[in-house]
């Protein structure tokens, strides 16, 4: 595909989705309601649905019946096609937007009612999410916590250089950018009293900015993905806040892991880019030289993205956002294709619209650092904005966005638009 490709809908320099992207979502309007497959070009939303219908779509190899598939109010059909059907439609749909194909361009009937804007639709959730697994492969997240945790000597556990280490999540409580949530409420105990838990809204409500990819094909119960076909199963990525009550998280977290600290929310941004939209950005990751991770686990090429992160809040008395955190992919330490290897390599079955998460992505810098758990060394610093306001943690009414971009050589940016939620407050005491 052509880097310099343009489309005849207008696509400001600056926007996240230019012809180059064609991530996958799903939408309505309050003229038709029914949620629908569309794309993302510019501020417009392209209605996949609208022009399956109108035959644009016939012919892509693997894609036998596209109205019925962009008629869905999820993707998970689409997903279940495979990657050379993900990126034949992919091109199909480049073609009919791009300046010189006069087929939808010059329709105007057609395009009334296939083009509709950003700001007039509701944004669903893009996948039925069976299952939802949460990984925890930035090596220097886990570091951080684990010397907050642990002490500076053995910060790292003795597996982590040798497994992506995850737990499985809760995919019901999976909601789309846009969704407020209510501070959550659970059990606790005080450093002066470490025995004896009291019930309270949790205090120390953070974020963790990570990744999402979702799972396309899977495959059979007992047959594992091998780290090489890895990419071929998986249709895309996602932002993800992954809201986390730290107190609760604390007391709770012994010996199983993450429970009610955790599964009370979690914010997904609503378009899922493409692997292919998103190869340009590919490079090397961390060595993982010393220790070498195990023979299923390894691999020759490079597997990190090179794509920008973002955090910012608007406390809750002010009206702009500022940014708390700037990170990148390309810090963690075991990717997306070694993560999908490893929940597998067991026999564990994969389904289409499963979503994995790659843990908090924190870099070297503090600046890079993905929660506020790190940012304010577990409540110990203050963060400051510009505007007066202080935090160590969110507070009642703050508002959260994180946004995930990269640039291309070629001037475009392919983006991820935002993954935004505010709190609300407790409604248990
Ligand atoms: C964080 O601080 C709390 C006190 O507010 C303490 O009980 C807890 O052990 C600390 N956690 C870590 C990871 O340092
Ligand atoms: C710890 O807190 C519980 C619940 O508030 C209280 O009943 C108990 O007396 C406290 N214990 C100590 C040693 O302070
Ligand atoms: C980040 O590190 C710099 C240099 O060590 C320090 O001046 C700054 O206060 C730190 N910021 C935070 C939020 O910890
Ligand atoms: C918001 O609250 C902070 C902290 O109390 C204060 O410094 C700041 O001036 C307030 N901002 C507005 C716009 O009221
Ligand atoms: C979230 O951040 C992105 C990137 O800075 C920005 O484009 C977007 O407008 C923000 N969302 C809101 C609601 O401010």
């Amino acid at each position: 595909m052509s880097p310099t490709l343009e489309s005849f809908v207008t696509v400001a320099p600056e926007s996240h989705f230019p012809i180059q992207n064609i991530p996958f979502g799903v939408f309505s309007t309050a003229q038709n309601e029914t949620p629908r497959v569309g794309t993302a070009i510019g501020d417009l939303i392209l209605d996949l649905h609208v022009i399956a219908q109108a035959g644009l779509l016939d012919g892509i190899e693997g894609l036998n019946n596209p109205a019925s598939v962009f008629g869905q109010s999820t993707l998970n059909d689409f997903m279940a096609l495979g990657r050379p059907t993900w990126r034949a439609t992919r091109a199909a749909i480049q073609k009919i937007l791009s300046k010189d194909n006069a087929q939808l361009r010059d329709n105007q009937e057609l395009l009334s009612k296939a083009l509709v804007k950003q700001a007039d639709a509701r944004m669903h959730l893009p996948a039925k999410i069976g299952d939802y697994t949460d990984f925890y492969c930035s090596r220097e997240h886990a570091t951080n916590v684990g010397i907050m945790f642990r002490g500076k000597d053995n910060a790292l556990q003795p597996n982590w250089l040798h497994i992506p280490v995850g737990y499985h999540g809760r995919a019901s409580s999976i909601v789309v950018s846009g969704t407020d949530l209510h501070r959550p409420a659970g059990q606790r105990i005080t450093p002066q009293n470490k025995t004896e838990p009291f019930f309270a809204p949790s205090a120390k409500l953070d974020y963790e900015l990570e990744v999402g990819w979702f799972v396309g094909t899977g495959n059979p119960l007992g047959k594992r993905i091998e780290v090489a076909d890895a990419s071929e199963h998986i249709f895309g990525m996602v932002l993800v806040n992954d809201w986390s009550a730290r107190d609760i998280q604390a007391w709770e977290y012994v010996p199983l892991g993450p429970f009610l600290g955790k599964n009370f929310g979690t914010t997904i941004s609503p378009w899922i880019v493409t692997l292919d939209a998103l190869e340009e950005f590919r490079v090397s990751g961390p060595s993982q030289a010393s220790p070498e991770p195990l023979a299923y686990l390894k691999e020759n090429k490079d597997t990190a993205y090179n794509i920008d992160l973002e955090v910012q809040i608007k406390p809750s008395n002010s009206s702009t956002y500022e940014r708390v955190t700037l990170s990148n992919l390309k810090y963690m330490y075991w990717s997306v294709t070694q993560q999908l290897a490893h929940h597998t390599v067991n026999g564990c079955n994969m389904q289409p619209g499963d979503m994995c998460a790659t843990g908090t992505i924190s870099g070297p810098d503090n600046e890079s650092f993905g929660s506020l758990l790190e940012l304010s060394w577990n409540g110990t610093k203050k963060i400051s904005f510009k505007d007066g306001n202080e935090r160590t943690f969110l507070e009642d009414g703050d508002e959260v966005n994180m946004t995930g971009y990269a640039k291309s050589s070629a001037g475009y940016i392919i983006g991820f638009g935002d993954c935004r939620g505010k709190v609300l407050p407790c409604l248990y005491q």
